[in-house]
């Protein structure tokens, strides 16, 4: 998506497989964006910085130790007035098939320490095993 904006973009993820059928994806569409296999948690190992960084449904799959390393991660790599958005499993979600929920409350109280929180909206994410997808929250996020 970033790519078909004409911007910058480096996708990430810990699977090869998952990387293989992105970079197949952006080559029929013709773009131009890096994919690399790489974890979240040692983004400084990458050696670039992020001025924008887009997680839809990362967030939510981290145990605690794993959602505070993310969060120092992610800190590393994005300079003073860039932004994190992020999409995850909302605790209004019935049920408990699928990632653990988030509350809001656990968005805020992970980002108290060099972040700035603009906004957490209630949203939803589409997903194959369901027409209607699952609430979601959207959170827009400043690195101060
Ligand atoms: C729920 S899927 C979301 C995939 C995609 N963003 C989407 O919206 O369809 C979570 C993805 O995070 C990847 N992942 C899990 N742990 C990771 C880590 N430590 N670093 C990078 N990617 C990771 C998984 O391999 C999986 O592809």
């Amino acid at each position: 998506m970033a790519a078909g904006l004409g911007l910058e973009a480096v996708g990430i993820d810990v699977v090869p497989a998952a990387i293989a059928i992105a970079q197949r994806k952006a080559a029929d569409r013709g773009l131009s964006a890096r994919f690399l296999v790489a974890n979240a948690l040692e983004l400084t190992s990458l050696n670039e910085r992020f001025d924008t960084v887009l997680d839809c449904g990362l967030f939510h799959i981290f145990k605690d130790d794993d959602r505070l390393r993310f969060v120092d991660s992610l800190r590393a790599v994005v300079p003073a007035g860039g932004r994190y958005y992020m999409l995850c499993f909302s605790d209004l979600q019935p049920g408990d098939s699928g990632p653990r929920r988030i509350a809001k409350s656990e968005i805020i109280a992970s980002f108290d320490n060099a972040w700035h929180i603009d906004a957490i909206d209630p949203a939803k994410i589409d997903i194959t095993t369901s027409a209607d997808g699952v609430l979601a929250w959207r959170a827009s996020i400043t690195r101060t």
